[in-house]
């Protein structure tokens, strides 16, 4: 089957079961910080998965663009992308393991067709230490559905890889692995998620493509090796838990009088949350270990060869792995643009303009028969503008997003090219050289060290790194000397005010919703000014509403804690607001909470001061004025008496 095909197959398969269809949010995750883009379909429903009502009911299914930018670097194998489309079908509070097994096994092997005795099953081994029992009832429940099919299905426990590649097969298809395997949440395992963060164990399907096991990667092969035999084709997260208490270093000394069983708490409803990726499950329908060789992606490769006569099949494995890499940037920097991204040099612009970047450069370096990459953007939207018909409406932005990307960069090549032969008559590139290159023209290393090479000239490579470092270090100290230092005004009622800022946007957030967003702050020892996304008036209702629950924090005394951390932690952490420093890799975050209950009132980017305590407020907050600064931005002066 083709991956349209199996999209629609899976949207209709639980539609039928009662699923609500709903779209793919947007890859520009809305009011939520933890991540620059959507990763995976659960991303954009945490607060129902919590408990919030969704409109459309208890269950819901649809194909969600996601974006990993973690994964950029293994880009280039048969399996590996930045982009792809995530299935994802959501129990919230109301059916579990039984049927949520039970319909995935039914979709691949009835829907879709694969061969029962090609699918593998992880099951999570427990965890003693955080109370979480080992998941037998998943087994169970696989071994009925295995049986129904006549399969015998044995299980063993293999709990890390390193056992697995010891251990092998044992003549068994379900496995218990560890934690680390076999637990999802947005932060990782348990003992990495933040207080207020839901996970829970899952039960993953591999598929195996029944290719030799290579000994490089164990002594044994088992569903969890990476030696390409087996894939990952689907996780159900049985999402039941929530983290209470921190498990960090910042979080104060009472964790360690704390029962360890108390870490977890059981969320008011057992969530199901499943993701599988569709570009794999398409693979596995053609019995092909090599994703881009299914329609969509192929689609890509076929108009390679047709512009640049480049062979995908007849390629070399090198040159094949620069068509991959060609293959999934464009296509992520297609969805991007249609999602309204442009190239910058910060945050979502700055990740658009580096995978599109990155393309060209690997096309070039491919060579030959290469012109251009940004009419190739077409076949990526005729081959999904019907399930994301955002692209089809916006495919002339797409398409002048990406051609003015490349003529910068080609003008950076040409203007960096003279740049180096300027510099070659000095008989040599140093370090210096290379990394003023990259700096004052955007230049990249892999073209100097290739023209360097080119000329028998030696450039190293460590020089460069050194020069870089020493230059982010620079930038960062003086940033830190703009943003860290926090306010100027470090007086008391500033400090008092400032604090009674970040409740004041959590107020507003709770209030009227997260699409409340800072736009800027301004303190004084007497007042504070507060700008925020809101298109409306605030009524005198919602006025004493967020009075209240400010004076509420106040009275409640709770801690702020500094914790800091690197800038993707605090995003996971849920950290909301401004942080000043784009390249800065650790960020200060402030939290506004309470030790013995684990309950997070506002946390935000921030670099301080602040009191300790919220009592040290003293006093009772008060809106003053409420007005509109610009369309779709209001601003607040309110202070303490
Ligand atoms: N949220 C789960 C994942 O991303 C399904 O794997």
């Amino acid at each position: 089957m083709t991956s349209q095909e199996i999209r629609q197959k899976y949207l209709d398969f639980f539609a039928a079961r009662g699923h609500a269809i709903i779209p793919s949010a947007s890859l520009l995750p809305e009011n939520d910080p933890t991540t620059l883009f959507t990763g995976s379909g659960m991303q954009p429903l945490v607060p129902c998965l919590l408990g919030e009502a969704h409109p459309l009911g208890r269950r819901l299914v649809n194909s969600q663009k996601s974006f990993r930018a973690e994964d950029m670097d293994e880009v280039g194998d048969n399996r590996h992308t930045t982009f792809f489309e995530m299935l994802g079908n959501w129990s919230l509070g109301d059916y579990f393991k039984k049927e949520q097994l039970a319909w995935f096994f039914e979709f691949l092997t009835d829907g879709v067709g694969l061969d029962p005795q090609r699918l593998y099953i992880s099951v999570f081994a427990g965890d003693e230490k955080n109370s979480v029992p080992r998941d037998t009832e998943s087994v169970e429940i696989w071994k009925k559905a295995f049986a129904a099919k006549g399969i015998e299905a044995r299980d063993a426990e293999l709990l890390t890889e390193a056992r697995g590649g010891e251990l092998g097969m044992q003549d068994g298809r379900i496995f218990y692995y560890d934690a680390k395997k076999n637990w999802w949440s947005r932060s990782g395992t348990p003992d990495q998620m933040p207080a207020g963060e839901p996970g829970g164990p899952d039960s993953e399907v591999f598929f195996d493509f029944q290719t030799p096991h290579d000994p490089k990667f164990g002594k044994e092969c088992h569903p969890n090796c990476d030696c390409g035999r087996f894939m990952e084709i689907g996780n159900s997260v049985f999402m039941e838990y929530r983290r209470v208490i921190a498990n960090n270093a910042n979080s104060g000394g009472n964790n360690a009088n704390k029962n360890r069983g108390e870490w977890f708490e059981k969320l008011p409803q057992r969530n199901v949350d499943f993701g599988g990726g569709l570009e794999r499950i398409a693979a596995a329908s053609i019995n092909c270990p090599d994703i881009f060789k299914i329609d969509t992606l192929g689609a890509i490769l076929e108009e390679m060869k047709r512009r640049f006569s480049w062979d995908y099949d007849l390629a070399s494995d090198g040159e094949r792995k620069i068509m991959r890499i060609v293959a999934d940037h464009l296509r992520a920097a297609v969805f991007m643009a249609g999602d309204g991204v442009f190239p910058s040099n910060k945050h979502r612009g700055y990740m658009l303009r580096k995978i599109l970047r990155r393309a060209i450069f690997k096309a070039h370096k491919l060579a030959s028969g290469f012109s251009n990459l940004y009419p190739l953007a077409n076949t990526v939207i005729s081959s999904y503008k019907s399930a994301y018909p955002e692209l089809a409406e916006r495919s002339k932005d797409i398409h002048s997003v990406l051609e003015e990307e490349e003529m910068k960069f080609m003008k950076t090549i040409v203007g960096g090219t003279r740049e180096f032969e300027h510099l070659v008559k000095n008989g040599k590139i140093t370090g210096v050289d290379a990394f003023n290159l990259y700096q004052s023209h955007g230049f990249p290393w892999e073209l100097t060290e290739e023209l360097s090479l080119q000329r028998g000239l030696d450039v190293n490579p460590a020089e460069f790194q050194a020069e870089f470092e020493k230059h982010q270090e620079l930038s960062r100290t003086a940033s830190a000397g703009t943003f860290r230092g926090g306010l100027a005004d470090q007086s008391e009622p500033v400090v008092r005010l400032h604090t009674t800022t970040h409740l004041l946007n959590a107020a507003l957030r709770k209030v009227l919703g997260d699409h409340v967003w800072q736009k800027g702050s301004n303190i004084t020892p007497e007042r504070t000014r507060f700008d925020f996304t809101h298109a409306a008036k605030l009524t005198e209702e919602q006025k004493q509403e967020v009075e209240k629950i400010v004076n509420e924090a106040i009275a409640r005394d709770y801690e702020v804690k500094k914790e800091v951390l690197p800038l993707e932690e605090a995003r996971k952490l849920g950290a909301i607001g401004v942080f000043g420093e784009k390249y800065s890799d650790t960020v200060s975050a402030y939290t506004v909470w309470d030790p013995e209950t684990g309950e997070v009132f506002s946390r935000e980017f921030c670099g301080g001061p602040h009191v300790a305590h919220t009592g040290e407020i003293k006093g009772k907050f008060h809106v003053v004025k409420e007005e509109a600064v610009a369309a779709g931005v209001r601003r607040i002066k309110g202070v303490v008496e």
